[in-house]
């Protein structure tokens, strides 16, 4: 009785405001950056493929939605063999999207709404059709003021240019392209080989060469000037190879797959990812670049892409003392399958992460992008609402890729109409590779193309489940909707001081179950706190969560909590009983209540009984893994 009278009172008395508490150097911190493949958001001119315009045109609707920061996928100039990640004039806007007067617009418009800018910086490669490159290639002569730009090799002792398709044999190494096949294509004009990390009309620039390394600082100020908020840095592991060129080592643990070409898997890539030379060259961007502009008083952003285990990813926040990146992208729930996914695998990877990269660096998390399954395939349907209440309100920044809002689910893409160079490029494993299927046009209304376009054709199919209520319009009329539910997660949000610490507190009940608490920093009376609990099986869960209200160094004042978000929109504001909280199969739930940090030490008793949890979740992962292989 005493609890459900404090927990009504407090419902009554707090009700805190919503204050920038971010200083002006972290909006990054308190933001959500929405990711925008930009040929698939909003098409302007009718050609199928979205552009510049389209995404002004959408301002209104997602700042209404809630949104502040939007990161732009390549718009540069590119003959888009690899859909503008081959970049062909870094300085100019693609025809396609539009001109450089529609991006100036863009980002004047942003910034009178107060939203923020981040693009896509690509140093690794470039187009074969940049000017540089041309330039390479013309000769392998110290008069070539660009033989440098790349990087080449001889073909191997022995061989002679007439063997040069005969790639086992001459290539200068066992080397592998990301995209499949060797990574090493011969010029006939240089008469070298070129490396190419991704396609061959993606030429490796040569990170060794000062006078790259300037003009791609040039490239970052040039978009400064122009207003950009900062840079998502694409494929860094890749900036430098051994310069001696040594075999990477075989992978002992690679079966290959029938049809294979050489396959990136195949490969330890010892001697072409995370080499430790990427390091002073990201401390220069940010002390040279990044800092510079940030000190005129618009703090500019910088998160690194690349894939790894979370302590070599760790290492791209750099030090105290030689900062990097303010975050590297967290791809740990991009590992999540519809086999998988269970409360105590979302809780691993998430401590997994947290526990490797250094002590107090700020968190983010990626749940789906342009080249990975959308969130209603990897997590499967039922627990899409789960998975974005997830990325919304754990510890850090969620990004959240474009229709994620609506719950757009990956289209079927036939091998013969594949459009993505990785799907294409992999007979063997095309269905898993091909991009294509989560590029698929936004969903925005009931009309033609889902009012994406008044093409005839797309340049990739319309989901047809847009006729199905997987639609923005359709959405925002229903108040049960994923929509309405993106909008209240994101709301509740920016409201609690509880959601804009760095730190969660688990509360173990059941391997199914993956549950946790946000508490505010301060010791303060007037904050509440938030038990977000999240059901991933298809069984219906009771559970006490009082009894295993873990963290021995917050006090919890009531055994009461009112629901402020359910997934199903069904139970919000009901008033529920901590120690018997039902969930059923998928369902996710935000529970205001009342727990505050206390200065205690950690309670031994509670440190074995965690441990003991943690042991046998571990021993049930391990079965369950057994069992599905
Ligand atoms: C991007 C891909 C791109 C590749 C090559 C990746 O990191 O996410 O879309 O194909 O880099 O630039």
């Amino acid at each position: 009785m005493k609890s459900i009278i404090l927990w009504l009172t407090f419902g009554i008395l707090t009700n805190p405001t919503c204050s920038e508490v971010f200083g002006w150097r972290e909006w990054w911190k308190g933001t959500v950056i929405y990711q925008i493949y930009p040929r698939s958001y909003s098409d302007t001119d009718g050609d199928g493929i979205g552009d510049l315009k389209g995404v002004i045109n959408r301002l209104d609707y997602l700042q209404d939605l809630g949104i502040e920061t939007i990161w732009l996928n390549p718009i540069f100039e590119s003959p888009m063999k690899d859909f503008g990640y081959d970049i062909s004039n870094f300085t100019d806007v693609d025809p396609i999207f539009g001109t450089m007067a529609d991006f100036d617009d863009l980002i004047a418009d942003m910034h009178s709404r107060g939203m923020k800018l981040l693009m896509d910086f690509v140093p690794n490669h470039t187009s074969n059709k940049h000017m540089w490159f041309q330039r390479s290639r013309e000769c392998n002569d110290s008069s070539n003021l660009y033989m440098d730009y790349y990087v080449w090799a001889d073909m191997k002792q022995g061989c002679v240019e007439s063997d040069q398709n005969s790639h086992d044999k001459c290539v200068p190494n066992n080397w592998v392209s990301r995209f499949g096949g060797s990574a090493w294509e011969w010029d006939t004009k240089r008469k070298q080989y070129y490396l190419h990390q991704f396609l061959k009309d993606q030429p490796d620039l040569n990170f060794r060469n000062r006078e790259v390394q300037e003009h791609m600082k040039d490239v970052l100020r040039f978009w400064f000037d122009r207003g950009v908020d900062g840079w998502r840095v694409d494929a860094i592991r890749y900036l430098f190879e051994d310069v001696l060129l040594t075999d990477d080592p075989i992978n002992d643990d690679f079966y290959p797959q029938p049809n294979h070409q050489a396959q990136y898997n195949s490969l330890v890539h010892k001697y072409t990812a995370d080499l430790p030379e990427i390091h002073p060259i990201i401390r220069e961007w940010r002390a040279e670049v990044f800092d510079k502009y940030s000190s005129l008083g618009n703090y500019r952003f910088m998160g690194t892409q690349s894939y790894g285990d979370a302590k070599t990813l760790g290492l791209y926040y750099g030090t105290e003392e030689n900062p990097e990146a303010d975050f590297p992208f967290n791809f740990q729930m991009i590992k999540i399958s519809p086999e998988s996914v269970s409360g105590f695998e979302v809780y691993r990877l998430i401590h997994d992460w947290i526990t490797n990269i250094p002590d107090g660096a700020w968190l983010n998390w990626v749940f789906s992008h342009h080249g990975k399954d959308r969130i209603a395939n990897r997590f499967g349907e039922q627990n899409h609402r789960a998975a974005v209440l997830l990325n919304m309100l754990l510890p850090g920044t969620p990004n959240v890729y474009y229709g994620e809002e609506i719950g757009m689910t990956n289209i079927e893409v036939k091998f013969e109409d594949i459009q993505d160079p990785w799907g294409k490029n992999n007979p063997c494993c095309w269905k898993e590779l091909n991009r294509d299927k989560v590029r698929s046009p936004m969903q925005w209304d009931i009309g033609v193309n889902a009012g994406f376009s008044t093409a005839n054709h797309t340049w990739l199919p319309v989901n047809q489940n847009y006729k199905h209520a997987i639609n923005v319009q359709v959405q925002l009329e229903d108040s049960f909707s994923t929509l309405r539910f993106f909008k209240k997660t994101l709301q509740l949000r920016k409201k609690f001081p509880a959601f804009r610490t760095n730190t969660l507190k688990y509360s173990f009940v059941s391997y199914e179950v993956f549950s946790f608490w946000r508490i505010p920093d301060e010791e303060s009376v007037s904050s509440s706190s938030f038990l977000i609990a999240i059901n991933f099986s298809n069984k219906s869960i009771k559970a006490d969560y009082v009894k295993h209200f873990m963290p021995a160094d917050v006090n919890l004042n009531t055994t009461y909590g009112r629901i402020k978000i359910s997934s199903s929109m069904t139970r919000d504001e009901e008033i529920v009983d901590l120690k018997m909280l039902h969930l059923s199969p998928g369902e996710a739930l935000v529970i205001q209540s009342y727990a505050i940090r206390t200065k205690t030490r950690r309670d031994f008793k509670h440190d074995l009984f965690y441990c003991f949890i943690y042991f046998m979740c571990c021993i049930h992962y391990n079965e369950s893994k057994f069992d599905s292989n």
